[in-house]
């Protein structure tokens, strides 16, 4: 069997902790990492995941009298293996703040207003040719309660379930021209200038929708030399 086990490289996956950022030590081990065969049901599951869950439509933006309010946003990723295949099936988890920088989340207690027609989480799954396109806002920045007040730039987490539990990515997408980028300590944890650019959307011209959404187009690599960098 293939092994999808590859040593974690330092240069393209984050600092496990992140100064200022308070989730980041308790997201990361504490203690040395033990290292161990992975066990047949790590190889082979989960199954059929799209199945077991329920799937959340891929338009979050509202319609009528109850559009979110913000930029229209259509944005379009595909998810890819280590040789570059598509992989389709994958389900994901995509969670984003409204236009106002706001999440729908009892921790979120900042100043900026709920959007009522937006709820911002999705769940799909990607297509035979490993792609997916979401129907949304683009959410805006928002300040990081620390006593610092550093403000992270407009992003979309994602949580993908690959074909095996080994290949389970947590991580963030950033937008192109945002001048919060160049500060933003969860970007700029990842020290290689090339894996932090693939972490950031290509922003392309509209393709006949009549709202002339924005588009945005993005690529997820599962695990590998060229894997997307972890962003919890
Ligand atoms: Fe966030």
């Amino acid at each position: 069997m293939k092994t999808l086990i590859h040593p974690r490289d330092e240069r393209t996956q984050p600092a496990r902790i992140v100064p200022g950022y308070p989730q980041t030590p308790l997201r990361n081990p504490g203690q040395p990492l033990v290292r161990r065969a992975p066990t047949l049901s790590e190889l082979t599951g989960p199954v059929e995941v799209a199945r077991r869950v329920r799937l959340l439509g891929g338009d979050i933006a509202g319609h009528g009298a109850k559009q979110a309010i913000g930029q229209l946003m259509h944005l379009r990723v595909r998810v890819l293996d280590e040789d570059g295949a598509p992989v389709g099936g994958t389900v994901v988890e995509i969670w984003q703040a409204n236009a106002a920088g706001r999440y729908i989340h009892p921790n979120d207690d900042d100043h900026a207003p709920p959007d009522p027609n937006f709820y911002g989480a999705a769940r799909l799954v990607t297509d035979a040719s490993g792609a997916f396109e979401l129907r949304t806002v683009k959410p805006g920045a928002y300040p990081v309660p620390t006593r610092d007040g550093w403000w992270r730039p407009p992003h979309v987490h994602f949580s993908l379930f690959g074909k095996v539990w080994l290949s389970r990515l947590v991580t963030q997408m950033y937008f192109p021209g945002e001048p919060l980028n160049a500060q933003d300590r969860i970007l700029n944890a990842v020290p290689d200038p090339a894996a932090r650019a693939c972490l950031i959307a290509r922003h392309v011209p509209p393709t006949g929708d009549p709202y002339n959404a924005l588009v945005y187009e993005h690529q997820i690599v599962l695990r590998g030399r060229t894997a997307t960098a972890e962003q919890s």
